[in-house]
């Protein structure tokens, strides 16, 4: 009965001191266990003198239930209290301001290119992706301008030290490939992509700037074609009231060739900087894919033809937002950037 006494003592005086689940536990463990000391002293009621058994069982059992009802308690206001506590530590407020994060946003030329994929989307033209390492041939020969080839002088050209590799100087070697790739079914594709130059850099004139080239190849595909084509993206562009004038150019790989100019509203108080006083601004060059570049890339002229042209986003970028120095589109300087 003593042993019995001093157990429910102990037992009690180790409960009230244990401050945390992990104490309190531990604590389960070492009493109500399996071989604990409840069980145990339980166990014991067969070795006690039987005038003594019942009261000696009676009183286990109290202890017992007495025990593990204070260890519910302990243990169910040790979880309460641990709650509290993280409530108070990792408290959030929900209704603070949230603190803003450094959104990039897209280069004004990307957004000029979509713009302009979307104007030719419209039109049913789909974008053809090709390589900006290319080699002479593609650049230069498949495109009526075989070597020494004078004017292979309008592209001043970035070689590798690999013969004959070179950077594109313009996206006009995307025609072959695609041709090449889609011969003999018909093709009506825009081609955008960055080109180098080997030049001065200047304001007007970057050694790499992107260029959209077009490619519309077909039956009975005509000049008529190529002017409707134009004006729908000029007028997409560059508004509704817009009117294209066609001078003739050269360029070996169409004939004839054009170059495309548009006419810049007078009230633009730049009109007169941006058109020389003509009132008209070229937005690119073009013309009927010549009979030898149809065939290099796989067409019989005599059965197809086809139109192609090719301009500068940066320039058209230029216009719209009234950028006067090319150089701030590689310069990376996040003044100019951020006003996009
Ligand atoms: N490749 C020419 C250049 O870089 C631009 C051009 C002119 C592309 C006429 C064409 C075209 O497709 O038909 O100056």
């Amino acid at each position: 009965m003593s042993d019995l006494s001093e157990l429910e003592s102990r037992a009690s005086a180790e409960l009230a001191a244990s401050a945390d689940e992990g104490a309190l536990r531990a604590w389960n463990t070492k009493y109500f266990g399996k071989d604990g000391e409840i069980p145990t002293a339980l166990k014991r009621v067969g070795s006690v003198p039987p005038d003594e058994r019942k009261s000696y069982g009676q009183n286990a059992n109290r202890i017992k239930e007495a025990l593990s009802t204070a260890y519910n308690a302990a243990l169910s206001s040790a979880k309460e209290r641990a709650l509290e506590q993280s409530l108070a530590t990792e408290k959030l407020d929900v209704s603070l301001p949230g603190r803003p994060t450094p959104r990039g946003r897209l280069h004004p030329s990307t957004r000029t290119l979509r713009l302009i994929y979307s104007i030719f989307a419209d039109m049913g033209f789909q974008v053809y992706r090709s390589r900006d390492v290319e080699d002479d041939e593609t650049n230069f020969g498949l495109l009526n301008m075989p070597l020494h080839h004078p004017a292979r002088d309008m592209w001043d050209t970035f070689h590798t030290t690999t013969p004959g590799v070179l950077l594109r100087t313009h996206t006009s070697p995307g025609q072959i490939h695609v041709m090449r790739e889609l011969c003999p079914s018909p093709i009506r594709v825009i081609l955008p992509g960055m080109c180098y130059r080997y030049e001065q850099i200047t304001p007007r004139s970057e050694i790499m700037f992107h260029q959209v080239e077009g490619l519309a190849v077909g039956r009975g595909i005509s000049m008529t074609d190529l002017k409707g084509t134009v004006i729908a993206f000029a007028r997409r562009l560059f508004g509704e009231e817009r009117q294209i004038r066609i001078r003739s150019s050269y360029f070996p790989f169409t004939e004839p060739s054009i170059e495309v100019d548009i006419d810049w509203p007078k009230e633009d108080p730049n009109a007169d900087r941006l058109t020389k006083g003509t009132g008209w601004l070229e937005i690119m060059g073009a013309g009927m894919v010549h009979p030898t570049v149809l065939r290099n890339g796989g067409y019989n002229p005599a059965e197809f033809s086809g139109f192609a042209f090719g301009m500068g986003p940066e320039r058209i970028t230029m216009l719209r937002h009234a950028i006067d120095d090319i150089r701030q589109f590689w310069a990376n300087d996040l003044r100019f950037l951020r006003q996009f």
